[in-house]
């Protein structure tokens, strides 16, 4: 029998009474590693949107592990344990990378916990700790990336959603941030991966989702996605 961390059903959403999302489903598995796919503008990050509450659903269910959380507000929902990284490194930029983790860790209150989350996610980052003191807004794109990663690390949540983390990212970088992923996935992080990067996502995906219009259009193991051929090609331009 499958361990679900996340089983999301039939979500419907969008921004206006137009529904940009229909009928979404998508299970992940407890500790394993969920890619999304899908070309520009299909509907991917609003998916991720809809299932944190960011936007709401109007109708579908997101239950994560065992809890349904479908008309939560964000917070609500990072206090169940998803932690939700957007499309586009969002940290505070007037703000240094210590601020930036003291932000994302305010509803910890034990101070002692707060220092050892943080040394853990300086021991994955070293970057982070030589730049604690430097205002985010400065930091490169690969270490705004880090900070965002770390800022969710903190809150050591049961499942991270992350959209497009290799986005914009020189190629060393791109290694560096989906190495953590694999180290954070290992030691037990369940993961919803939402990427462009078809080459890195398929190394380390277990299951993978294909999206299309706002709809889901396939899913399979990385395997079996890699043998449909037309519809790779159709939908994200690459050469299967
Ligand atoms: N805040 C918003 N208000 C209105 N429409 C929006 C909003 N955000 C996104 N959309 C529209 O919803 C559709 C899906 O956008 P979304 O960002 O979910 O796509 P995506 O698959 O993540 O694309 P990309 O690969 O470019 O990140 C697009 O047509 C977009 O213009
Ligand atoms: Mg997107």
């Amino acid at each position: 029998m499958s361990d679900l961390i996340l089983d999301v059903r039939g979500l419907t959403a969008g921004y206006t009474e137009e529904p940009i999302i229909q009928d979404m489903g998508m299970r992940a598995e407890r500790a394993r590693i969920t890619g999304i796919i899908g070309p520009n503008g299909c509907g991917k990050s609003t998916f991720l949107k809809a299932i944190v509450g960011i936007v709401s659903p109007t109708s579908g269910q997101v239950m994560l592990d065992g809890s349904d959380v479908t008309y939560n507000t964000p917070f609500e929902t990072l206090k169940y344990g998803l932690a939700y990284i957007p499309q586009g490194r969002q940290v505070f930029a007037d703000m240094s990378v210590l601020e930036n983790l003291r932000m994302s860790a305010y509803t910890l209150r034990d101070e002692t916990v707060i220092r050892g989350r943080f040394d853990e996610a300086f021991t994955h980052f070293p970057r982070l700790y030589e730049r604690r003191q430097q205002l985010a807004g400065t930091l490169s794109g690969g270490e705004q990336s880090m900070l965002s990663f770390a800022m969710a690390m903190v809150l050591q949540p049961k499942c991270m959603l992350l959209d497009e983390p290799s986005l914009g990212l020189a190629p060393t970088m791109i290694e560096q941030i989906f190495e953590t992923i694999i180290e954070m996935n290992e030691a037990g992080m369940s993961m919803v991966v939402v990427e462009q990067n078809i080459n890195v996502l398929f190394q380390i995906a277990d299951y993978i989702y294909i999206l299309d219009s706002g709809r889901n259009r396939f899913d399979g193991n990385p395997e079996d996605v890699l043998k449909q051929e037309e519809l790779l090609k159709l939908y994200m331009g690459v050469q299967a």
